[in-house]
């Protein structure tokens, strides 16, 4: 615990130590994470993420994260819930690149990923997928060919393996019937759905979602859900969720962990955190949005 004590101390960003020792740190979090997740821990696995100190500043004024530390586990499904601005995009942005840390570290099967550059970055994004609350699907191709597209660019498969695997994607999200409809012929929950199907045709080694159902008309969510749901149970997927959709996380989370502030303020079992939450601030939220 002690050891523990050291890794989870506050710092402010001048004062971020180095990322620690795999070992020393996938054994300190190893006693640390379990009882707060239904994850099936296995003596002398390490976490598939580390984050360690996370901190991010924008325009040198506005402390959006300030010292997460996080793992996640292979395998693991981890929901992570807050209030509107409390930094859950901005800590998925930063562990797929998208935004630079101010301080801290993030790593990928003991990998630092945090700091690297030009090529690097790419190698690095191919291991993480992420599902936007936007889809971001390219309009002009077909359902068929955005599930292709990343596999043959950048992945360098040739065609017909993509076909395959895209096909395949397609229809275990229930997309195997308008794999050549376009964007705009789609509704927005089939749009979502083939987003991660074109995500998980990569598949990376961890999978983001943020967000994924906020934009859908009510009707549409749980096709998604549904999709996301299999996923988890079945797919063998390690996954970090941000969403509000509280059956879902329930359900489905192997960990529930609750941000505020830029800061991870509890974490647990999802029926802990629901049932008998810890902080004050935990309680309000969920009071909150019922
Ligand atoms: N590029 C940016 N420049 C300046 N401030 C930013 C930037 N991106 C995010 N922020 C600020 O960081 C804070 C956290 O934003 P973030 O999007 O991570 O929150 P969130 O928890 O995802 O909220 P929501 O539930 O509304 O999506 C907000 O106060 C936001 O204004
Ligand atoms: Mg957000």
């Amino acid at each position: 615990m002690a050891l523990f004590a050291k890794k989870h101390k506050g710092f402010d960003a001048a004062t971020v130590p180095p990322a620690m020792d795999a070992n020393e740190a996938a054994s300190i979090a190893f006693a640390h994470d379990q009882g707060l997740s239904r994850h099936h821990f296995v003596e002398g696995e390490h976490p598939a993420v580390r984050i360690e100190h996370l901190n991010k500043t924008f325009n040198g004024e506005t402390q959006v994260l300030r010292d997460v530390n996080l793992d996640v586990w292979n395998g693991e499904i981890v929901v992570v819930l807050g209030p509107s601005g409390s930094g859950k995009s901005t800590m998925l942005r930063c562990i797929n690149l998208l935004e630079t840390p101010t301080a801290g570290h993030i790593l990928i099967d003991d990998e630092e990923i945090t700091g690297k550059s030009g090529r690097e970055v790419a190698r690095v994004r191919r291991e993480l997928g992420m599902v936007f609350q936007g889809f971001n699907l390219f309009p002009h191709l077909t359902a068929l060919e955005n599930v292709m597209v990343g596999q043959t660019k950048v992945l360098k498969k040739d065609k017909e393996e993509a076909r395959a695997e895209a096909i395949k994607q397609l229809e275990a999200v229930g997309m195997g019937d308008r794999i050549d409809f376009k964007p705009p012929q789609l509704s927005g929950g089939q749009q979502q759905r083939v987003a991660i199907a074109r995500a998980v045709a990569m598949h990376p080694k961890v999978l983001l979602f943020d967000e994924p159902t906020s934009a859908l008309d009510p009707e549409l969510v749980r096709d998604v859900l549904g999709v996301m749901r299999e996923l988890a149970l079945h797919g063998n997927m390690t996954m970090i969720v941000v969403t509000h959709e509280m059956g879902f996380a329930r359900e489905v989370a192997d960990r529930v962990v609750f941000m505020e502030g830029g800061v991870v303020v509890e974490q647990g079992l999802p029926e802990d955190v629901f049932d008998h939450p810890q902080h004050e601030r935990t309680k309000q939220f969920l009071g909150s949005i019922g």
